[in-house]
């Protein structure tokens, strides 16, 4: 498999970047989901937060490299078979993910450094707090952030339906692109 894509198929960066955000994405929610009813005895009152937020900041820069990479590094061309219908769709629905993406880490972001602290990242860099003039920062960030991570689940739910439907029911190449199993490069 090539590293870079080809006009056929994703290449093993794309593609080892799409399954890392996806994993870091479905993990961020539940623990997203699960830490917000923890209780201040718990002993993962503090930690659980400072990991979701270390992994998220992580993932920002990843999404930052992988549309940095999208950009640098054309995707592969829309299969034959799939109609103007199929090929608007995909586009809106990867858009919608990337910036869904963006501002769900965005909106953490701004729960987080409401009150002017920085983050620390595992303790190993911190980033700064830059914007902190929102009225109700922390409760409207929160807010936000906790419908955006829905909408973004319930996005990536269907949008993995849409994949298999393609393996399954279509019997495509789209899913096997993804996993660098297609025959055309
Ligand atoms: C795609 C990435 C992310 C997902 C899917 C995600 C998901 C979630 C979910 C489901 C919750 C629980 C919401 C609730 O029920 O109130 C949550 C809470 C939270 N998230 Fe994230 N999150 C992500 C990224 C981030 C980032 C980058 C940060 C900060 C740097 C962050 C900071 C927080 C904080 C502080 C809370 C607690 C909010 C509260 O106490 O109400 N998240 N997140
Ligand atoms: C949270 C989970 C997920 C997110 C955020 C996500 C996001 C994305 C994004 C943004 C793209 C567009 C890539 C590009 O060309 O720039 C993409 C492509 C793709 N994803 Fe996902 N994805 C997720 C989970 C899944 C799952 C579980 C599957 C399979 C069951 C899947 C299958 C695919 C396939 C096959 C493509 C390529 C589609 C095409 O060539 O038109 N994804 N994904």
């Amino acid at each position: 498999m090539q590293w870079r894509n080809s006009p056929h198929n994703y290449g093993a960066v794309s593609i080892a970047m799409h399954w890392l955000v996806a994993l870091t994405v479905i993990g961020l929610f539940a623990l997203g989901y699960w830490m917000v009813g923890l209780n201040y005895y718990s002993s993962w009152y503090r930690t659980a937060p400072d990991i979701h937020k270390s992994v998220g900041l992580l993932l920002l820069a990843l999404m930052v490299i992988r549309v940095v990479w999208r950009f640098a590094n054309q995707g592969p061309a829309p299969l034959a078979s799939h109609g103007r219908f199929t090929r608007l769709a995909t586009k809106a629905g990867h858009g919608v993910l990337y910036v869904g993406l963006f501002a769900v880490m965005m909106s953490g972001y701004l729960i987080s450094t409401a009150d002017g602290r920085p983050i620390s990242v595992f303790g190993w860099f911190e980033v700064p707090a830059l914007i902190t003039s929102i009225p109700d920062q922390e409760d409207v960030a929160g807010l936000v952030h906790e419908y955006l991570a829905w909408g973004l689940i319930i996005l990536s739910g269907l949008h993995a339906l849409a994949a298999l439907k393609h393996h399954f029911i279509d019997r495509d190449p789209t899913l096997k692109r993804m996993v660098g199993r297609a025959d055309a490069s």
